[in-house]
């Protein structure tokens, strides 16, 4: 099987091209100018290979090789193209393009699949716009309704909905839910986005489970004030708070002994933000994960536990949705193995290994048997405009992708 490098290597180029951040940085948030750009030059790719084409009412896009038996549930491989601000090029791409590569290559070698092969570019995996990650998969999987859809809202008020409709995207949210059954397995191709792999010297990694992330979102309320007039002990300092409530959520990570806990405070905005003006609100957000669900629930209860104990010291009103608590996903066995094999056929080396980041494959997994094979990322450095994986790297998963699938769909 011959993998077009040089050309996967041009495509992701010119995918990087469709940013709202100066190169070599990448901002492709969904259903913007640049995303709808970004899918109508994939799907220039996809006509050249001959897959046929549905996207459903979020913009979720499925390209499908039509199997000998179209009847059998069809195997999918897929990963997303929208990027968080200021980010890379290779997070979410690599298992796009290298998926409809990985499609590609097979045809060229004259292989059929029995099942039908679909490739999935789901519509947003980042939870840049919406606040929560994965809402195209977790529609997809059934686990976000079209009422829970329309709850959530972007900074410019426009719901998941209309934000979709207004992309030009139609179709009832109700058909986007795809029923267990529908898949025979889902195989997701990604970078590491961390330095295991690079460490011990491995192409390709074998993921045995995705994390179980959750997100909080806080606001805490306090008096505010003239910073000269308001003496310390009069004041209910919200900047201060959430400045505690920062360490606490650094501490409770740290304090579980599991280097498997993270605890992330991403967002703080301060208002009014002035020098000389007490901050009256401030608003956060707490990225809590852990492979372990217990540890990651035992985190966020002590988080919130700290909240109540300094909002009450402080005499300040708080606020926590938990904006979502997932839990994490196992990658099925025979899936696994096969990914193992294909790495086997290739001649490479193969490494187990978990993934704390949180992928479209956490929710297919609600659906189908998954499985995720990850590339090197160089330093392990991701979400970081120098991330990079090389092009034999990236070739390297392509070719163990396309064995997987073939040995899935036969
Ligand atoms: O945050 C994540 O784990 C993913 O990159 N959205
Ligand atoms: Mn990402
Ligand atoms: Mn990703």
């Amino acid at each position: 099987m011959r993998v077009e490098t040089e050309r996967l290597s041009a495509q992701l180029e010119t995918l990087a091209g469709f940013s709202d951040a100066p190169a070599p940085a990448v901002t492709r948030v969904v259903y913007t100018e640049t995303d709808l750009k970004a899918r109508a030059y994939l799907k220039t790719l996809i006509a050249e290979v001959g897959l046929s084409v549905r996207e459903d009412a979020l913009g979720n896009l499925f390209a499908r090789w039509k199997g000998a038996d179209a009847t059998l549930p069809a195997v999918a491989t897929g990963s997303h193209i929208d990027a968080i601000p200021f980010s890379g090029r290779y997070d979410g791409t690599v298992g796009v393009l290298g998926g409809l590569e990985a499609i590609r290559t097979l045809k060229a070698s004259g292989f059929v699949p029995q099942r039908s092969l679909e490739l999935i570019v789901f519509t947003a995996e980042e939870p840049t716009r919406f606040g929560v990650g994965c809402f195209g998969s977790r529609a997809l999987a059934g686990t976000l309704t079209p009422g829970a859809l329309a709850e959530l809202r972007g900074d410019d008020g426009l719901n998941v909905l209309e934000a979709a409709q207004g992309a030009g995207f139609s179709g009832d949210a109700a058909d986007v839910a795809l029923l267990a059954g529908h898949y025979h397995a889902f195989a997701e191709l990604h970078i590491e986005q961390g330095p295991r792999l690079e460490d011990v010297g491995v192409p390709i990694g074998v993921v045995s489970a995705v994390a179980a992330p959750a997100t909080l979102h806080v606001t805490l309320t306090g008096a505010g004030g003239h910073t000269g007039a308001v003496l310390m002990r009069e004041r209910r300092d919200a900047l201060a708070a959430g400045a505690e409530l920062a360490l606490a959520v650094e501490a409770a990570a740290l304090e579980t002994g599991a280097p498997d806990s993270v605890a992330t405070v991403g967002v703080f905005d301060v208002h009014p933000r002035a020098v000389n003006s007490i901050s009256s609100r401030v608003f956060l957000t707490i990225d809590v994960r852990d492979i372990d669900l217990g540890r990651r629930d035992g985190m966020v209860a002590r988080i919130r536990n700290d909240l109540e104990v300094i909002a009450a010291k402080r005499q300040l009103e708080a606020e926590v949705v938990v904006v979502n608590a997932d839990p994490p996903a196992t990658c099925a066995p025979d899936v696994t193995a096969t990914i193992r094999a294909a790495a086997e056929t290739e001649g490479l080396d193969a490494r187990t290994l978990v993934s704390r980041a949180y992928h479209d494959t956490l929710f297919m997994a609600r659906i189908c048997p998954v499985g995720m094979i990850f590339i090197p990322s160089r330093d392990g450095v991701s979400h970081r405009s120098d991330e990079y994986s090389s092009p034999e790297e990236i070739a390297q998963g392509v070719r163990v992708l396309a064995r997987t699938l073939a040995t899935l769909a036969s």
